[in-house]
């Protein structure tokens, strides 16, 4: 079997049977990173997705199955219009950018949230990169977008009370397993890490459900600062970690 080129590059004290299958990122502190240089916040945004680029690159080195990232909450949209604008096209621009290279290097993209409210030529381009990059077999980028875990959890008790509803169910099939099935995350593994930048140490409406027992990595760098070598060290955490899921060693 031949040994992945890029993997060669893991850090020598990161154990590699133990490298998380699925990392979440809250990537927060774009606005305080740019305030800080006295640029306007979405100086802070555009760099942040620099920092995104590479994350996902690093992930894919290292042998992280799935990213996701919560790019925008569905409580975002209270922000100033203009911020939000600026958000909306940014992912658009960046989506359409960065396509070609994200076929060459195999990732497969999937957008999580309520889209339907999101500008229709986002949609589109959305649409596009999904199918674009849906039989792709290297890594699983997820970008939370118009994402919460309440409207997400709510969506599916919708979904499954129709099935009820529709007889198509009994109230007895309802289980975790179906429960997760009705969520955005569909097919993926629950996260085992999860980063928060600028030290907020809150979910902030970020995937309730699936981080029951995800572990938590919080760090004091604002997101436009996060790099590999923050990474790692996040790793480092992680792996320190004595996952018990309620049972005893
Ligand atoms: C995170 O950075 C990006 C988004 C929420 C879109 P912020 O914009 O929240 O930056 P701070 O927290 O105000 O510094
Ligand atoms: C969380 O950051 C949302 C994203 C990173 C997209 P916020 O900046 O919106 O969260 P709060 O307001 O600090 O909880
Ligand atoms: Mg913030």
């Amino acid at each position: 079997m031949s040994v992945k080129q890029s993997l060669i590059e893991l850090p020598l004290d990161l154990d590699q049977q133990r490298i998380p299958a699925h990392v979440a990122v809250i990537m927060d502190g774009n606005g305080r990173w740019a305030k800080n240089r006295g640029f306007p916040r979405i100086i802070g945004h555009q760099k942040g997705v620099d920092a995104l680029k590479d994350l996902l690159r690093c992930c894919d080195d290292w042998g992280i199955k799935v990213l996701t990232a919560y790019a925008f909450s569905t409580e975002n949209w209270g922000r100033p219009a203009h911020e939000v604008e600026f958000l909306m096209t940014l992912f658009e621009r960046v989506l359409r950018r960065e396509l070609e290279e994200m076929m060459t290097e195999n990732v497969k993209i999937r957008f999580i949230g309520d889209l339907t409210v999101l500008p229709s030529s986002l949609q589109a381009q959305i649409s596009h990169s999904m199918e674009k990059t849906a039989n792709n077999k290297g890594i699983q980028f997820n970008i939370a977008t118009n994402y919460g875990s309440r409207q997400e959890i709510l969506h599916a008790c919708h979904a499954i009370a129709s099935l009820v509803k529709d007889n198509q169910i009994q109230l007895d099939d309802i289980n975790e397993e179906l429960f997760e099935n009705h969520l955005y995350t569909n097919g993926l593994v629950n996260p085992d890490l999860l980063i928060r930048t600028s030290g907020e140490m809150r979910l902030s409406n970020f995937l309730l459900w699936q981080m029951a027992y995800g572990e938590i990595y919080v760090t004091q760098t604002l997101w436009p600062d996060f790099n590999r070598e923050q990474f790692h060290q996040a790793l480092l955490d992680y792996q320190m970690r004595d996952r018990r899921f309620g049972k005893l060693n």
